[in-house]
């Protein structure tokens, strides 16, 4: 897909302050700093759209970007890090629940994993939300960069047969570092907010 444009509109809390209904959506979860901003940032091809950080729980809130006027990326908050602060923690799960409960145009979830970690309960609990709610998701193991060929191949089967996925629920490789996996993704996206 070509990005025309692409432009933050709002960070949100509650479904009040979330922007109109309208766009399909595509929102992309996982564990702190896993690399969901930079994950957003390759796709758009905007260096510093979404907020990176080498500091984990830089994206507090649920952030909305409006991608071509066609569709909404929301980068959500991650999840998993010990040192933020206590209510931050417990608002996460409430925050991310309801998002995902209730926005009627969520098309897609992307589940961000990093390749060289084991799925936390967290991770596990998420993908539990993704198939009571019965929302399409799939999995995108990240910063593949750091393993070699060979790593990548054993990750990826252990990942997935740990997680008992389907294979219908794909797993993508991705390095937003060498921006492997982005044509694949975007081929994804793009069916997922296809008119049906
Ligand atoms: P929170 O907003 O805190 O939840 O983090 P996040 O998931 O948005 O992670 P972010 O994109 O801020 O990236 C965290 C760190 O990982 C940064 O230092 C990134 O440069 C690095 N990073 C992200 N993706 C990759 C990747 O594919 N390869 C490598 N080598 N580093 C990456
Ligand atoms: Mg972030």
């Amino acid at each position: 897909m070509k990005v025309l444009s692409a432009e933050f509109v709002l960070s949100a809390k509650e479904p009040v302050h979330y922007p109109p209904a309208g766009l399909p959506e595509i929102a992309f979860a996982g564990r702190s700093n896993v690399g969901k901003s930079s994950l957003i940032n390759t796709l758009l091809k905007r260096k510093g759209l979404a907020r990176t950080s080498n500091t984990p729980g830089r994206t507090q809130e649920i952030n909305f970007f409006s991608v071509n006027n066609r569709m909404y990326f929301i980068d959500l908050p991650g999840y998993g890090y010990a040192k933020v602060p206590e209510k931050m923690r417990k608002n996460w799960g409430p925050m991310i629940e309801t998002y995902l409960s209730q926005r009627q145009t969520l098309r897609l979830v992307v589940l961000i994993l990093d390749v060289r970690r084991d799925p936390s309960e967290e991770d596990r609990q998420l993908i539990g939300w993704l198939q009571f709610y019965r929302l399409p998701f799939f999995i995108v193991l990240t910063k593949i960069d750091k393993v070699s060929w060979n790593q990548l191949g054993l990750r990826q089967r252990q990942i997935g047969g740990g997680l008992g996925l389907s294979s219908a629920t794909p797993l993508i490789s991705f390095s937003a570092k060498t921006g492997e996996g982005k044509d694949l993704l975007w081929r994804e996206i793009s069916k997922a907010v296809a008119p049906v």
